[in-house]
């Protein structure tokens, strides 16, 4: 298996409840590196054009709402099969089916309000990574 990269956000009901240490702890318990890092506060334009695949869904709206609704930090994880190791540790989107030990299961608030967003493949990861980070600010 090799070592890949994939995009996280600790979305803003974590930041909230200052939970961004927690969540990082639990990535890092699942094996993923941290190799970049930033809090920001991210504009309705950089939502919307970070979620357009959602455009049309009826949630879009409100997704970018709660998105800009304050801060969040993004991150690039790296680790053997970054992406679903991620995603394994994220759990199932809505909270109500994330499996025990998981971080939506012990974090989210709702299936908006899930915590954290995690790529759901290598080629999003790559163009995920790229709308937020420049290569200079990704040390592994
Ligand atoms: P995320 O992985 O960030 O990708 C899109 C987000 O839309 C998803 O997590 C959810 O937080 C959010 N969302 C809000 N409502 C819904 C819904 N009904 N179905 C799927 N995703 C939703």
């Amino acid at each position: 298996m090799a070592v890949t990269r994939t995009f996280s956000i600790i979305k803003p009901d974590a930041t909230r409840r200052n939970l961004t240490g927690g969540v990082t702890k639990m990535l890092e318990d699942a094996g993923l590196r941290v190799v970049a890092s930033k809090r920001i506060q991210m504009t309705k334009e950089q939502a919307e054009g970070f979620y357009a695949v959602h455009s049309e869904r009826p949630f879009f709206n409100d997704l970018v709402s709660f998105m800009i609704s304050g801060p969040v930090v993004v991150q690039v994880l790296e680790g053997e099969d970054a992406v679903k190791a991620n995603r394994d540790i994220m759990g199932a989107t809505n909270p109500a089916d994330a499996a025990e030990g998981t971080i939506r299961k012990t974090y989210a608030e709702s299936i908006e309000a899930n915590s954290v967003h995690g790529s759901d493949s290598d080629e999003n990861a790559k163009i995920e990574i790229d709308y937020f980070f420049k290569p200079e600010e990704i040390v592994g």
